[in-house]
């Protein structure tokens, strides 16, 4: 059995939040941002708008476009760094908003990797029979955890979900998937605050992304290149047999600089990080869908998904679409 993407979607909040206006905020232009990493805008949440609420947007059209009646759905699992609440999962905030009980609901929480984790679970699942119809959900919002004041990180990140509906399949899906951690290198990218050790700067409302940039982006694009590779090893497959690379949306630098080390053509890699920054365990399913939609991707093209984030998380999907 393979685990079959049969419907995907996508959603953004309303708000474009762009260059220019960040330059407003902090000591940085349009000019570095687009240069050093390809970010043109981003979207952002609305105050009361929730990663549920982006979460749900995502899954209905996901829904719709696989054709189903979300009471099939059998496992719910959502990739997400910032969840509504400390519990319950976002997961099941989604679930009883689409009308669904009783399925299995579960959040997963790997950064800017999550939806890799989420997919390299959800496969074991459908592989073994025990779910047949699931939905995979990443959403983020991601402005929550960011320092408006701090220009290191706060023109990079955005806010988004992305969601497949994957179905159980005896022909095409997902080829094989490999995810890997590493917790040594946890102050390199981090919130280093949270609910056990939160106290007074929880409160102050001062959890915040910090990142020593250049030092994650050396390591994204050696942990991706290699990783992509991997997964080329284990398929027997040559690198001209992928048609397209979907990797994390961080930055357009990291995706060009895994594009030549694998020696794939740039008009084979998905790019949506200039429109959207980057939007963590949302990025890989939006950029996906965004290719779904303008009709790039045809059935049985391969796919190489990526992605890289905090821990250090980090993983590939390869499948036949
Ligand atoms: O999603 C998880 C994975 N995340 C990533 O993969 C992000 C990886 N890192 C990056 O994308 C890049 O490292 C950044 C975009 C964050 C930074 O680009 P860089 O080319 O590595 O620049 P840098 O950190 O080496 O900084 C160069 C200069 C510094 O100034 P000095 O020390 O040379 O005077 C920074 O202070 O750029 C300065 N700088 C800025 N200048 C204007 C840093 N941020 C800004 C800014 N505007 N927003």
């Amino acid at each position: 059995m393979y685990s079959r993407i049969i419907g995907t979607g996508s959603y953004l909040p309303s708000r474009i939040v762009d260059n220019h206006e960040l330059e407003r905020m902090v000591d940085t232009s349009d000019e570095w941002i687009r240069t050093r990493t390809g970010i043109v805008q981003r979207h952002i949440a609305a105050e009361g708008e929730f990663t549920s609420d982006l979460a749900e947007a995502a899954a209905r059209r996901a829904i719709d476009a696989a054709g189903i009646d979300p009471n099939e759905i059998d496992l719910i699992v959502v990739a997400t760094t910032t969840p509504d609440l400390v519990f319950p999962s976002t997961a099941t905030l989604v679930q009883h908003r689409l009308g669904i009980r009783g399925c299995p609901a579960f959040d997963i929480q790997a950064v800017c990797a999550g939806f890799m984790y989420a997919l390299d679970i959800v496969d074991k699942y459908i592989r073994t029979g025990a779910a047949h119809n699931v939905l995979v959900i990443g959403a983020e919002t991601f402005s929550r955890i960011i320092d408006w004041t701090d220009r290191n990180t706060c023109v990079l990140f955005g806010d988004g979900a992305g969601a497949m509906v994957i179905r159980a399949d005896e022909e095409h899906g997902i080829l094989s998937s490999h995810i890997h951690a590493d917790g040594a290198y946890k102050e390199l990218l981090w919130v280093p605050v949270g609910v056990s050790n939160g106290g007074a700067e929880l409160e102050a409302g001062r959890a915040f992304t910090r990142m020593k940039g250049n030092e994650v982006f050396r390591w994204a694009v050696n942990a991706m290149s290699d990783i992509a590779l991997d997964a080329l090893k284990h398929n027997n497959m040559s690198v001209d047999e992928v048609d397209w690379v979907v990797p994390h949306q961080a930055n357009v630098r990291i995706i060009h600089a895994i594009g030549k080390r694998l020696g794939v053509s740039p008009d084979k890699l998905v790019i949506t990080v200039c429109d959207h920054g980057n939007t963590s365990a949302a990025s890989v399913p939006l950029a996906f869908d965004v290719a779904v939609r303008d009709g790039r991707f045809k059935p049985g093209d391969v796919i190489l998904l990526e992605g890289f984030g905090g821990g250090f998380t980090w993983g590939s999907v390869l499948l036949r679409y």
